[in-house]
């Protein structure tokens, strides 16, 4: 009975892991943001039509877009590149950043 106690409490501990979202810090995305800027504008807000706006949007799905881009279950050729050297913190913290920039209004 203790041991399966025991190994019901690593996995717990196991699963809160994998499930574990970084907090992200907006600041530290700031610094890491300049490759993006290039495509994405410096705020967040591209000016091309191809390149998605991410101001504003929820850091909750710009994370998940980031991670899914580095999984591979999200696919595509510019982006898969350029999350290859990010880790979970820094996408989480690319993510509190361009999610507290100020996005498109809507006109009601
Ligand atoms: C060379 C241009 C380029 C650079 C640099 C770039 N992106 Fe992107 N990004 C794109 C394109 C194109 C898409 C749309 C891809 C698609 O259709 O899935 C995209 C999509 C995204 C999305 C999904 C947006 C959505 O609404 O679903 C996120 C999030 C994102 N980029 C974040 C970043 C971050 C963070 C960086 C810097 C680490 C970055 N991008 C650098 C071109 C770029």
């Amino acid at each position: 009975m203790k041991h399966l106690a025991i190994l019901a409490l690593l996995g717990m501990v196991a699963s809160a892991q994998a499930w574990a979202v970084p907090d992200g810090n907006a600041a530290q995305g700031k610094a890491k943001s300049a490759t993006c800027a290039a495509c994405h504008g410096a705020d967040g807000n591209s000016q091309a039509a191809m390149f998605p706006r991410l101001a504003g949007q929820h850091p909750d799905y710009l994370y998940q877009a980031l991670t899914e881009y580095k999984s591979g279950e999200r696919k595509n050729a510019i982006m898969s590149g350029q999350v290859t050297n990010l880790s979970e913190q820094d996408m989480a913290d690319l993510a509190a950043y361009f999610g507290s920039q100020k996005g498109l209004t809507l006109k009601r």
